[in-house]
């Protein structure tokens, strides 16, 4: 019998403990993301954010702890794996091909051709509709945003995660970005990981969050309860004792 709480929690980590050429860039790090959920994982620059998405993702080591994905053992040795199982990573420089068309991303992404799906992704993102023929490099940086999220979506992902999704938006584009996001996760039972410096624009689409700083956890709650407690989430983010 597979365990039902293992199902429920499709991302989770427990003292992971990561980073490069053996020094830790995070240490004790516990987080569960479940279906349908949001996390944010906050912190200054350095803190350790998108170490922590690599290791969960499967494409860095974990030193030690562990960590699951869609109810197994994240697999650093074959990162492709963990693709197939569901994982969704979009890097904080969004990974796309600046001389291909939105068209030629959406078509070569797709998992098997599915128009049905291609026009679900793309009515939760209009803007994108509009400018299918044009190359990447002459996309806004909000328009490269949505595609490269639209990109993972084609694949009907179970965990998606996205490193610094606002980075060089205007916080017009982030308003209504964010809450797309949490809209996905919840119909499509999604977990979902966004790493982002504006911090309350997050935490008003998040279930719950972390944060990090010099890489470890310093903070973590429910959303609504660090939005409410400005001073807590200040003190953690210049530079809190860790938990
Ligand atoms: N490829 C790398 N090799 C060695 N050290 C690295 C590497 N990438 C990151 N680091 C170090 O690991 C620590 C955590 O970096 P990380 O990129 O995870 O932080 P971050 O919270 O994502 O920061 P930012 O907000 O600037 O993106 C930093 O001290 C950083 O210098
Ligand atoms: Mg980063």
């Amino acid at each position: 019998m597979p365990d039902p709480t293992l199902a429920r929690d499709l991302l989770t980590a427990e003292s992971l403990t990561s980073g490069y050429n053996g020094v830790a860039a995070v240490t004790d790090v516990n987080l569960t993301v479940a279906a349908g959920e949001v996390l944010s994982v906050l912190g200054p620059n350095g803190a350790g954010k998108t170490t922590t998405l690599l290791a969960l993702a499967g494409l860095l080591p974990a030193m030690s702890g562990r960590t699951t994905a869609m109810g197994e053992p994240v697999d650093y040795k074959r990162p492709y794996r963990m693709a197939r199982r569901g994982m969704r990573f979009v890097p904080d420089d969004r990974g796309l091909f600046s001389v291909m068309t939105v068209r030629e991303h959406l078509r070569l992404s797709r998992r098997r051709p599915d128009r049905a799906r291609e026009e679900f992704v793309l009515d939760r993102f209009p803007a994108l509709a509009e400018v299918q023929s044009r190359i990447v490099g002459l996309l806004s940086g909000g328009e490269q945003q949505m595609l490269a999220i639209a990109v993972a979506l084609l694949a009907e992902p179970r965990v998606l995660m996205v490193d610094e999704m606002s980075l060089g938006l205007a916080p017009m584009v982030v308003e209504q970005m964010l809450p797309t996001i949490r809209d996905l996760a919840r119909d499509e039972g999604i977990a979902v990981v966004l790493v982002e410096q504006h911090v309350e624009l997050a935490l008003a689409v998040s279930d719950r969050a972390i944060v990090l700083n010099h890489g470890r956890m310093v903070l973590e709650g429910d959303a609504k309860d660090l939005l409410a407690d400005r001073d807590r989430l200040e003190t953690a983010y210049f530079g809190g004792e860790s938990l």
